[in-house]
């Protein structure tokens, strides 16, 4: 995690400064399968490489013992066209969406964070606790899901894992003690309430990628220092931000910037130890072609 952690920081630099090339994605709605494949191309010059991703979400598929999300890259290289790989990408996936929380939380979250809450003990909840641990020394997580029986698996297979105390949340105001929170849940509704966030807590929302999904109440928008993955997917694809902004909550500009923006030192991140700050995320494939790099070298 550490590496890809790195890995995912330089991408999202290259991202922001026009660098890398990222055509949007392109989506493939299937309500009557409750499915939705996106296809994500880039370009990343650091490595000379096209990448491609082809994900697909089936709703269903966690009721049937099967991964929410699967995924395959294949890999090019960019001067010769030769292809160098495919990737089985779904596992991929899970870790550099915890690394883009992991290099958002590095940049953002109190250096004294401790304690971090987890909603959703699912595939990437995980992964994100596994990257915030790699950013900050945690002395407690706690997890949340609507499923009690998920959030005790969670529980004690992330606690043996990170040799870290994990707690399943009875409810979700556990997050009152958490000055790291991370939604990662297919919730279509917020998945906490805004008064419980303890002042000071940076917040990764990774979850909703459709307009007229999130995870975050409206209040936590208003009043935190935002930032995204991709300025102009989030606007495409994150109802966390896309829902405040059509009701005139906010505007483009409370979107601070991109975290890359602020990775590479030419933005703020937090400006004070009690203000909210919220990394929101729909994913870019910049991210994919940089942990598939580490596995192809
Ligand atoms: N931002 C990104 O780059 C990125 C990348 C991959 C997946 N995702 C998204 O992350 C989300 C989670 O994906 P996953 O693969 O972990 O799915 P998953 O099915 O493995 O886990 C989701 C968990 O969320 C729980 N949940 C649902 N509603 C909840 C609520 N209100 N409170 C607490 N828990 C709740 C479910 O019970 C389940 O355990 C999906 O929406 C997916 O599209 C985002």
């Amino acid at each position: 995690m550490p590496e890809a952690i790195r890995a995912v920081k330089e991408a999202f630099i290259q991202l922001s400064s026009g660098q890398a090339r990222v055509p949007a994605r392109t989506s493939i709605e299937l309500p009557e399968l409750r499915t939705t494949a996106l296809v994500m191309p880039a370009y990343l010059p650091a490595t000379k490489r096209i990448g491609l991703k082809l994900i697909s979400l089936c709703e269903d598929n966690p009721a049937k013992g099967l991964p929410l999300a699967q995924a395959v890259t294949i890999l090019m290289d960019a001067e010769t066209g030769t292809p160098l790989a495919v990737l089985d990408a779904s596992y991929l996936t899970a870790v550099r969406t915890g690394a883009s929380s992991g290099a958002a939380t590095d940049a953002l979250a109190r250096e004294d964070a401790r304690v971090a809450a987890v909603f959703g003990a699912g595939v990437q909840g995980r992964t994100q606790l596994e990257a915030v641990a790699s950013v900050r020394p945690l002395e407690k997580a706690l997890i949340f899901d609507v499923d009690p029986r998920a959030a005790a698996r969670f529980a004690e297979e992330m606690g043996r894992r990170l040799s870290l105390r994990v707690e399943p949340a009875a409810s979700p105001q556990a997050l009152r003690e958490a000055d790291i929170v991370c939604t990662a849940t297919t919730s279509a509704v917020p998945v906490f309430a805004d008064a419980d966030l303890k002042p000071g807590a940076h917040v990764n929302a990774v979850g909703s990628y459709k307009p007229h999904i999130r995870e975050t109440p409206p209040e936590t928008v208003i009043r935190a220092r935002v930032f995204v993955d991709h300025r102009a997917s989030a606007l495409e694809e994150a109802g966390d931000l896309i829902m405040p902004l059509r009701a005139g909550q906010i505007s483009e500009s409370h979107i601070l910037a991109e975290i890359g923006e602020v990775l590479a030192g030419l933005v703020p991140g937090r400006l004070s130890e009690e203000e909210i700050t919220l990394f929101k995320s729909v994913g870019s494939a910049v991210q994919d072609l940089a942990v598939a790099g580490l596995v192809v070298g």
